[in-house]
């Protein structure tokens, strides 16, 4: 049992379910939720807009500090659990797109967009009453978090369950080539992804988001609230 955690991190790999627990314990508490893949999705779109060498880590981190990233409350209610603002664009939905998720990896892994991206978000966990969702957030980014959680599930696990929503949005995308996706983005994201030392691993190959949630509910020994 510990008290309410005011700032959580949650890091794991793709589709382990970082979004849809955080979500559920950001509304729980009242806190804000932070997804900040976002971030370096944004900055991929941006670069690939702009025609930027996605290999020019000097260029990439003057985009970053050059372009004004912004995620809002939903403007359109079209499913969305955000609205991210690119100077000013709506690109919530382009961020999803394959060219993006195809680049995203490559971008991420330069540590000069690292850096440039870090303060922005160490300046929203300052804040307190944050969730906030990646790979290095308990590690590098919020190390003095409350309560850090690690999200793992099996690759065929997570492909199952990205086939599944990117099928629910339209996207015509075969299990194979997901899991195929994903095995590339794992081996790309691995040098940055994290498991803190104090963190709580949650493997969530089996089980609902529900029932992730209501573990971590009592790990952190609060009654749940149907
Ligand atoms: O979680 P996601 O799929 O939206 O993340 C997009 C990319 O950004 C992914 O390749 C990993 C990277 N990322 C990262 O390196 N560090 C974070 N804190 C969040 C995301």
């Amino acid at each position: 049992t510990m008290t309410t955690p005011h700032t959580i991190a949650i890091d794991g790999p793709a589709a382990s379910g970082k979004s849809t627990l955080g979500k559920l314990l950001a509304d729980h508490f009242g806190y804000i939720y932070f997804d900040t893949g976002v971030l370096y999705r944004a900055l991929t779109y941006v670069a690939l807009e702009q025609a930027v060498d996605l290999a020019d880590a000097a260029a990439l981190a003057k985009l970053a500090q050059t372009s004004n990233f912004e995620v809002l409350p939903p403007t359109i209610a079209d499913g969305r659990q955000y609205t991210v603002l690119a100077n000013g664009e709506d690109i919530t939905w382009p961020l999803r797109a394959a060219n993006v998720e195809r680049n995203v990896s490559q971008v991420a892994a330069q540590p000069a967009v690292r850096e440039a991206l870090r303060d922005i978000q160490r300046h929203i966990g300052k804040s307190g009453n944050v969730v906030m969702a990646g790979r290095d957030i308990g590690a590098v980014i919020m190390p003095d978090a409350q309560l850090k959680i690690y999200l793992d599930a099996s690759v065929e696990e997570r492909a199952q369950r990205r086939a599944q929503e990117l099928n629910a949005r339209g996207r015509s995308i075969s299990y194979r080539e997901v899991l195929d996706d994903l095995n590339r983005r794992d081996a790309k994201d691995a040098a940055n992804t994290f498991l803190a030392d104090d963190a709580i691993t949650i493997t969530t190959d089996g089980r609902s988001p529900e029932e992730v949630f209501q573990a971590i509910l009592s790990v952190i020994g609060v009654e749940a609230q149907a």
